[in-house]
């Protein structure tokens, strides 16, 4: 079976993990402080903050910005649930505005549109690995005197126009789960290079102390150990050259799609440097459903998958909260018909050619 994804976990990290673990010293320590430094250095930001997950890396955010209740949070309905849950966890109010429907990023226009006296901020996501319109939304973050928060999450080392994506926002979060572009197991980081809220960071992080036993704030446990930041530094290191395959992978993949009718590969902004997380193909065929075309795919060893099968306003809980179900019909669209197939960097030339065999097999 071709997985859709797969950690990659060699020798070097199992060595640190193991020194990690003989020293005893297992919690938030020195492991942890260098994965810091050496992360922040990578993006080009003055200060992370690691966590325990790249949701309590935006909750903490969030709550470092000073997101309140009575609050608005522009932000995309096409993303995984934890961007705009992070919103809630505030009591503020996400707005969705619709995406872009080429990148399926949040389309700039479309947030400006729903700027209001209570609009605190805007928060963007890197959907997939390509990075939103950052010059956009630097500008109108300015112009109305909004925040700029970065989701991160699925776009470690991503650029827009030269620059890392990361380092555009008052903060900015990473995930570094499993699937991602480089992992700790379960991780996170938060990065900003005003010294005032990175210091915020760190108190909320560990208990909201300020000294031992000594709270100043109401704080939370959301540490990274040293083993998942001992993890974390060999995969740094490895990053670029993953992405550089993910980005080779994508191009095999794209070309070998062009003959395919009613398949369509992703589109890339010229000013973005796209590591794709995520190859996502649109089906625009009448013929095939994208169950069909799953199952297919499944029977030829090449698992595939729908990120994401809802828009945000469409989930459960947003529907109790009263979203109307109309708004955002893009990304509305955008959820029916797309599909991502492996990119990942443990994927060989082969399976590539392979994958792409299969596509031309399902559509003939
Ligand atoms: C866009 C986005 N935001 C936030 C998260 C949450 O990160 P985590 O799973 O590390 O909590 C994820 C991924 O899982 C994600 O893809």
């Amino acid at each position: 079976m071709i997985p859709i994804a797969k950690p990659l976990i060699g020798e070097e990290e199992i060595k640190e993990v193991t020194e990690v673990l003989k020293s005893g010293m297992l919690a938030q320590g020195k492991e942890v402080e260098a994965f810091e430094r050496e992360f922040a250095s990578y993006i080009g930001v003055k200060n992370a903050i690691a966590v325990c997950n790249g949701t309590v890396a935006l909750d903490l955010a969030l709550k470092a910005l000073k997101i309140k209740s009575g609050d608005e949070v522009i932000t995309t309905p096409f993303t995984f649930i934890a961007s705009a849950n992070a919103i809630l966890y505030q009591g503020a109010r996400p707005i969705f505005a619709d995406i872009d429907e080429r990148t399926y990023n949040l389309d700039p226009e479309k947030a400006l549109e729903k700027i209001n006296p209570r609009t605190k901020a805007i928060l963007v996501v890197h959907l997939y690995g390509q990075p939103c319109d950052m010059k956009a939304f630097k500008e109108i973050c300015e112009d109305h005197k909004l925040l700029l928060i970065e989701d991160c999450a699925q776009a470690h080392g991503a650029e827009f126009e030269g620059k890392k994506v990361g380092g555009f926002g008052d903060v900015a979060t990473f995930s570094f789960y499993p699937t991602k572009n480089m992992t700790t197991a379960e991780g996170g980081m938060i990065l900003t290079n005003d010294d005032e809220i990175a210091k915020k960071l760190r108190i909320l992080r560990d208990q909201g102390q300020t000294r031992k036993y000594w709270h100043e704030e109401l704080g939370y446990n959301y540490r990274m150990t040293n083993v998942a930041a001992a993890i974390g530094r060999v995969q740094l290191k490895k990053l670029e050259k993953w992405n550089e395959i993910r980005r080779r992978n994508a191009e095999l993949l794209g070309n070998g799609l062009k003959k395919i009718d009613g398949l369509n590969p992703p589109f890339v902004d010229r000013r973005a440097k796209h590591v794709f997380h995520q190859f996502v193909v649109r089906i625009e065929s009448d013929q095939l459903s994208r169950e069909e075309l799953m199952k297919r795919l499944k029977e030829r060893g090449i698992e595939t998958a729908v990120h994401y099968p809802l828009p945000v306003h469409h989930q459960p809980i947003y529907q109790k909260l009263g979203y109307p179900k109309e708004i955002c019909p893009r990304a509305i669209d955008a959820a029916k018909r797309v599909l991502s197939i492996p990119v990942h960097p443990a994927l060989s030339e082969e399976d590539i050619a392979y994958i792409v065999r299969s596509l031309e097999d399902v559509f003939r």
